[in-house]
């Protein structure tokens, strides 16, 4: 019998991803998703990239009891948490859903993990615990700085929460992802990122413009201390993304990994919106009409990964070109068309 994982938000963007790669390694896996903000012919998507169907349960994560009949079910070896409310600029509007949405998911796993058994979670956090970095590119040593969003907030809360459990004896362990930007979608376009309404992240907004969805892609601030004035970001593939989250799980079930582990995820270079727009051009042969506004509240002028502590201790490594991540980014654009 295969290892059973339960993948909480396994039918989101980076979760449905991670679901492909988790069957392809040849786990079990269970889905625990309430539809919130993903669509359920995702499954159908993974299904036809795998040829394996993976169970759905349809259940908020925020509910103890539904949690406990999950696992009490599956029986399941190991947990990766991605559900979770992710919008910075909503977060602000409804901190209160942020905090009871992210907080109250990961309280109950933690809480019921040791009931079953379950050996680790693997938990999504954000370069965002980083805020703005003095020195870059940021290791995992550098310093958390105040959050500038409930969403962000609550990134770091879940990260101390877990930290503190662990160092309380909790019998688990946990491997804590902070991921850097990222973007694309899987070569086959049969999962990608269905942003719902105007997508408020670049790249969702990027093809829209593109694809001819919205007039003009809005480039929020060149006035910034970079070389061409635009922010700087590490985009990372989300396929190469994904495959971190297999090795983590595989350091958890082998019992390789320390009680409480932290990787960085990103490719190690910054790119600059202007400089993506234009690679996006050149992948694509298509153009993408923008237009200079104002900086964006909250946001960082630059930040990029140092990964060598995930390739070297994960043996991990971002592999994919961005020339090849925006093409499969347009391809799902067009397929969503
Ligand atoms: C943000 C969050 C991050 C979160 C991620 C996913 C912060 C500091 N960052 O990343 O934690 O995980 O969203 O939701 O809280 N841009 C434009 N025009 C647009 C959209 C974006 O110029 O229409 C620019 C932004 O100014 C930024 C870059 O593109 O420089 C990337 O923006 P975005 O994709 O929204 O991601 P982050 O803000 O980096």
């Amino acid at each position: 019998m295969n290892t059973k994982i339960l993948v909480t938000g396994g039918a989101g963007y980076i979760g449905s991803h991670t679901t492909v790669e988790l069957q392809n390694a040849g786990y079990e896996v269970i889905i625990a998703d309430n539809l919130s903000n993903s669509r359920i012919e995702v499954i159908d998507g993974i299904e036809r990239i795998t040829g394996i169907r993976p169970v759905f349960e349809q259940i908020d994560c925020s509910d103890e009891h539904m949690v406990r009949e999950v696992l009490d079910k599956h029986r399941v070896k190991g947990i990766i948490h991605f559900a979770a409310s992710k919008a910075v600029g909503e977060s602000v509007q409804k901190p209160l859903m942020y905090y009871r949405n992210n907080i109250d998911s990961l309280l109950n796993f933690l809480e019921v993990m040791p009931v079953y058994g379950v050996k680790g979670l693997v938990f999504s956090s954000s370069c965002t615990v980083y805020g703005q970095p003095d020195v870059l590119p940021v290791t995992e040593q550098s310093p958390i700085r105040p959050a500038t969003s409930p969403y962000g907030n609550t990134k770091q809360i879940d990260e101390e929460i877990i930290r503190d459990a662990i160092h309380a004896g909790h019998p688990y362990k946990s491997i804590i992802l902070r991921y850097f930007n990222p973007i694309g979608a899987h070569p086959s376009a049969e999962i990608g990122e269905l942003p719902i309404g105007i997508p408020q992240n670049l790249v969702p907004f990027l093809t829209q413009t593109a694809a001819g969805i919205r007039d003009k892609l809005a480039v929020f601030g060149n006035d910034y201390n970079t070389p061409d004035g635009s922010c700087i970001r590490d985009y990372i593939n989300v396929v190469d993304l994904s495959r971190a989250h297999v090795v983590a799980m595989n350091r958890i079930i082998n019992s390789q990994s320390e009680p409480i582990e932290y990787y960085n995820l990103g490719t190690g270079k910054g790119l600059s919106v202007l400089q993506l727009i234009s690679l996006f051009e050149k992948a694509t042969g298509v153009k993408v009409p923008y237009t200079i506004v104002g900086r964006r509240e909250g946001d960082i002028e630059q930040i990029w990964a140092d990964p060598s502590h995930a390739n070297k201790v994960l043996g991990w490594k971002a592999v994919e070109t961005i020339e090849d991540t925006l093409r499969s980014a347009w391809r799902w654009q067009q397929k969503l068309k």
